[in-house]
Order: C-alpha cells, then structure tokens, then sequence
C-alpha cells in the first residue's frame, strides 16, 4: 500500500512521525536542519517525484516550525510529487481566528494560507481550535478528534462517574461529547473573561452546573499558559468539587504552567502527542500522555488508499 508514497517531517515532533510510519510499516525521513545562520534548511533526502508524500509537522512552537512546514511542502512540489499532505497535528495561530481589537491580523488565516500556497492539496489535523478556520482554507481539510484516543483512557481511570465541565464557552460542545460518550453524572459550564490587554490573563467568573461533593473533569483543547485551567480549577474548589482531572488535547504547557499541578485536587492530567512534550512533563507522574500516532496512522493509511474517513471521526462531536 506504501509503496508509492512517502513519509517527511522536520524537527517539531520527530518521535510522532517515527510512531506513525512504524504503525504503517512504513519509513520515514527526516527533511529539516539549520544553515550556519540559523535558517531552516529543507532536503528531501530520496525522491518523490510521482509519489504521494505526507508531512508531518505540527507549528508549535509556532516561528521556524511553520516555515519548516512550508518549506518541506515546497520542496514536494518541486520535486513533483503527485499528492502532498500536510499533517498538522497541532495548528498553530488557529486561535487568532478573527480581529479581537483594532490593528490585530487573522494569524490563523495567514497560517492556513501560508500552507496552501506552499502547495499542499491536503490538510490532517486534528481538534482544530476553531472551525471557522476551515472558511478559510480551500483545499480538503480533515480535523479528526483527539476524543477518540482519549475517551477510552479516561473511561478506565475515572472509577466514578464525574461531572464533565467546559472551562469556557467555546469549548461547551467538546465537553458536552465527553460528557456523552462518558456517561456522566453531570455537566458544568464556567465563564471565563479573558483580559485581551493582558497577555494569557483569565479570570472564571461563574459556573452553571452542580460540582458540590463531585469529582470533576475538565476537558479543553488547549493547555498554553494554564491560566484557563487554573481559574476552572479555583472555581470548581471554591464550589465545593472534590478531585480534579483534565484532559487536554494539546499540551503547550508554556513558560511555568505547569506549576498548577502541584495543587492536590488536581490528581491527573492526560494529554496527546501532538506537540513534542520535554521529558520532565513526559515522566511526571500526574500526567499521562495518549498518543494520536495510530489514530493519524489510520487517516493516512485511508487516504493513501480511497477509504472515507468518517469512520474515524468522532461524530457527536460535530
Ligand atoms: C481557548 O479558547 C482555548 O480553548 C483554551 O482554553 C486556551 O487557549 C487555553 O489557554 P491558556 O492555557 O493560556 O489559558
């Protein structure tokens, strides 16, 4: 099946294309380095020409990791690939989705732009922080969901039921599919502000939902700064939760914060690999991190040979 097609990805998370080209028995190389300079420097190091290629490269942290993307896509079609598919495991800037004040660009439209024009025909991605984005990409673009490596993990840890609680209003549908698919005892939604003059700033303002006496899960997509995970977790304490353990989708884990966890609510934390984690987060004891390797794995292999991929996505979700 593997013939024809070949495996890239730069420096952003080697050990995830690896796992992924092993589950499709299948090898990979390496395309990225640096010039003398520190410019990224991009070689295709077996041919491609007629092939379909896939590139995995998630843009965090974003700068270089995303030119690494472009470029290596770049070189692709230079090289005359027949396909080329960006496997994005995280997307980065999908945040930026809008103008949230005067003078601010759409970053996550000039990210999904940059991909485009660097001559990708595919995108792989997986819980895209904002389906909006999808507006403004105009070639195929596939946001499977990490619930479906996740889910299972969860449903043998939890021994007893919890209240599933979204940190936020955005991401009340994601927690709501949880809450489904985990047969929940509840839900709760909190309200969140988030000071935009202040960089990664949150407050939780309120909560809807009863947590008094239970144990919670927060779901999110994204862990960056841990402030939206800090005030979800002040707020569920100050009414009255027990223990606390979160899922997150993509574990940025910016600068300290990762300090919240020492607080001893929190009892787990699960995460995938869709960013490279250091080894400190990768062996802290209250942190279990799910690969999406097979998952993506899957996609791949479906796509290289015609199969439809809605068998893989998490459909409630939609
Ligand atoms: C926001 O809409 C996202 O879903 C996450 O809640 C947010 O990006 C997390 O960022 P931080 O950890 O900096 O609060």
């Amino acid at each position: 099946m593997f013939e024809n097609c070949s495996i890239v990805y730069g420096s952003a998370n080697p050990k995830l294309a690896r796992k992924i080209a092993k589950y499709l028995n299948t090898s990979s190389c390496k395309a990225s380095g640096r010039f003398s300079d520190g410019e990224v420097r991009i070689k295709l190091t077996e041919s491609v020409r007629r092939k379909t290629v896939y590139v995995i490269q998630p843009t965090n942290p974003s700068g270089d990791n995303i030119l690494e993307l472009c470029f290596m896509i770049d070189a692709a079609r230079r090289g005359s690939a027949s396909e080329i598919t960006a496997v994005v495991p995280y997307f980065g800037y999908a945040r930026q989705d809008r103008t949230a004040r005067p003078g601010e660009p759409i970053s996550a439209a000039m990210a999904a732009g940059m991909i485009q024009y660097a001559g990708a025909d595919r995108i792989v991605t997986i819980d895209l922080h904002s389906e909006q984005l999808t507006g403004a990409v105009t070639i195929p673009l596939d946001n499977l969901y990490a619930s479906r490596v996740l889910i299972p993990k969860l449903k043998s840890y939890l021994k007893r039921n919890v209240v599933v609680v979204s940190p936020d209003r955005g991401g009340f549908k994601r927690a709501n599919a949880y809450a489904k698919r985990l047969n929940a005892s509840g839900m709760a939604l909190i309200f969140k502000n988030r000071d935009l003059n202040v960089n990664d700033q949150t407050e939780s303002q309120d909560i809807i939902g009863k947590v008094k006496g239970c144990d919670a899960l927060i779901v999110d997509d994204i862990w960056s700064s841990g402030s939206t995970i800090k005030s979800a977790v002040d707020i569920l304490l100050e009414k009255g939760a027990n223990k606390i353990v979160v899922a997150v989708t993509h574990g940025l884990f910016a600068g300290k914060s990762l300090d919240i966890i020492k607080n001893p609510a929190i009892k787990k934390i699960f995460v995938t690999d869709t960013i490279s984690h250091a080894s400190k987060i990768a062996h802290n004891r209250k942190i279990e991190v799910v690969s999406i390797a097979e998952l993506l794995a899957e996609a791949i292999g479906r796509i290289q040979s015609g199969k439809p991929l809605r068998e893989i996505f998490d459909v409630e979700q939609n």
